[in-house]
């Protein structure tokens, strides 16, 4: 996993719950002297571990942590990439652009990036269902990611999540509905 989605962890846990965690979680949850750097490529295991440690010092659920670090992740990649979302206007459009061109793009700067897939499925009542396959279990982050870009674009939508067959988080559907 990219070491970006690491830094960006511990810039979140270090704003919210300050420098002395951030830099315990580090040593108890990443090998000795993993000093993350954003270009840099690491285990994804890594990253529960420190979520884990995390959830363990505050008393929040690792659920709730990984969403909110999709959340922050939705900022950080809208500030550090503007041009990926130039006229894109809702979430919908995102989603399409993340699968079609985002994610694709990313795979070509970084070759040793691991990205999920998601698949567009038609919904019998008109609304939308998108499919995430990954081979690492980041569906809480996939969905933190798409309720922060809900409220970004100020979307009439929920997302409903609903896991499929596989290993926990790697395979997930999420409905997208109006909120009513
Ligand atoms: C709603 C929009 C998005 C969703 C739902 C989404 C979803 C995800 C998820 C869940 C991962 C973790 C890997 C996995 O699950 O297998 C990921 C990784 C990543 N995404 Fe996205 N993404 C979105 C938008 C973006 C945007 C706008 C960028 C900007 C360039 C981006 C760049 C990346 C990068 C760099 C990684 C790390 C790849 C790695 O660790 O090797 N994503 N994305």
């Amino acid at each position: 996993m990219k070491g970006v989605v690491f830094t960006e962890f511990l810039e979140l846990v270090e704003s919210n719950f300050g420098m002395e965690v951030a830099d315990r979680i580090q040593t108890k949850g990443s090998p000795k002297d993993t000093g993350f750097t954003s270009v840099g490529t690491y285990d994804h295991r890594i990253l529960i571990n420190l979520v884990v440690e995390l959830s363990q010092e505050t008393g929040m659920s690792v659920r709730d942590l990984v969403l909110a670090f999709g959340k922050h992740l939705f900022q950080s990649f809208r500030r550090n990439y503007p041009e990926t979302v130039v006229g894109v206007t809702n979430t919908l459009d995102l989603l399409q652009k993340v699968e079609s061109v985002i994610h694709g793009e990313v795979q070509k700067l970084y070759p040793d990036a691991e990205l999920p897939r998601f698949r567009f499925l038609p919904s019998e009542d008109g609304n939308f269902q998108v499919e995430y396959i990954s081979a690492r279990p980041f569906a809480d982050l996939a969905e933190g990611l798409i309720e922060a870009s809900i409220e970004h674009f100020g979307d009439d939508l929920k997302c409903v999540r609903t896991d499929l067959e596989g290993m926990p988080g790697t395979h997930a559907l999420f409905y997208l509905c109006p909120k009513q």
